[in-house]
């Protein structure tokens, strides 16, 4: 049984279609990224996974419950760590989590706290006021407080925005540990580095989902093609090839310039002119990576804020 299977989910807020046939299938234990940029649809998307919001179209089940009639059971079975989650600051670590306890009926309420404290490592800092810790501490409370009750399913809105890349990793390890226990999860991310730390990703544009797959298949079947510019001056080459017809992207990365575009026949006959003019740039083939696919992603589609 699939943790996840939704098909032509279409969501409208008055004249505006936010979430448009969507179709996701997330199998247990797995870690799929959730991507694209701001407001595609991925907060509405997850909320109407974890029943708190009734899709206009479409239809499916969430961990075998469905998403029209179920959604109470969802709600009890999934854990939502929602975009700017929160708590009460002038309550310690261990009294915010016995809140959730007794929000969620847990019995006894000590037993479940102890044991989430343990299990994320929160056990010293137990006495700690919520409002006095740093980002990735508060970002692990919030995990603690929407595993506590055991779901089945995560749903991680940007659980890591504006955490150091020390908390995410060990924010990670952790997702990882508790997939490696049969936990499913769904997370929404704009960091790369995470993207590649899911098992599959999904990537959503203007409420579309434009790919889905492993993170090698999603950059594969982009087809783009990249090459590496080494030498002086590359602002100028950079200038230059900006706009030409076979260019779709040009980035300065360190010393080198990255030059990615769709049509790769095209591409080598623009560069070749390159170095006919500039003799020292030399032109080498390079990786796409997952960032520059989305890039093109985002270049092709409409603005999602406008
Ligand atoms: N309750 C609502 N009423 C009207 N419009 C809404 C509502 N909720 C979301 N929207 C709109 O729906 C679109 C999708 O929003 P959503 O929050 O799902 O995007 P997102 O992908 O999560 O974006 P971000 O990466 O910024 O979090 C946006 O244009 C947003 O303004
Ligand atoms: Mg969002």
């Amino acid at each position: 049984m699939n943790a996840i299977d939704v098909h032509g989910l279409v969501k409208r807020f008055g004249d505006k279609t936010v979430v448009d046939h969507v179709t996701m299938t997330v199998a247990e234990g797995e870690i799929v990224g959730f991507l694209g940029p701001n407001g595609s649809g991925k907060t509405t998307t997850i909320r109407i996974m974890c029943g708190l919001l009734t899709p206009d179209e479409g239809n499916g089940t969430v961990l075998g419950f469905d998403i029209r009639t179920d959604a109470l059971r969802i709600k009890r079975e999934v854990g939502y760590m929602t975009q700017k989650f929160s708590f009460y600051e002038d309550l310690t670590i261990g009294e915010n989590l016995e809140f959730v306890a007794r929000l969620y009926r847990l019995k006894p309420v000590e037993q479940y706290v102890a044991r989430t404290l343990e299990e994320l490592g929160l056990a010293s800092r137990r006495n700690q006021l919520a409002g006095t810790l740093s980002g990735g501490w508060k970002q692990r409370l919030a995990l603690a407080a929407c595993i506590m009750h055991k779901p089945k399913l995560l749903l991680l809105d940007e659980p890591t925005a504006g955490v150091d890349p020390k908390a995410r990793r060990e924010f990670w390890d952790e997702i990882h540990r508790l997939a490696g226990g049969g936990l499913t999860v769904l997370v929404s991310t704009h960091y790369m580095d995470e993207a590649e730390r899911c098992h599959r990703i999904s990537y959503i544009s203007y409420g579309k989902m434009l790919a889905s797959g492993t993170v090698d298949e999603v950059v594969r079947n982009a087809g783009l093609t990249t090459f590496v510019l080494h030498g002086p001056r590359l602002d100028q080459v950079a200038a230059a090839l900006q706009g030409r017809p076979a260019v779709d992207q040009v980035a300065p990365f360190g010393a080198t310039l990255h030059v990615v575009g769709s049509d790769k026949a095209a591409l080598e006959k623009a560069l070749a002119v390159v170095e006919k003019e500039h003799k020292d740039v030399t032109v080498t083939p390079g990786e796409t990576s997952l960032e520059d696919v989305f890039i093109q992603f985002m270049s092709g589609s409409k603005d999602n804020m406008a």
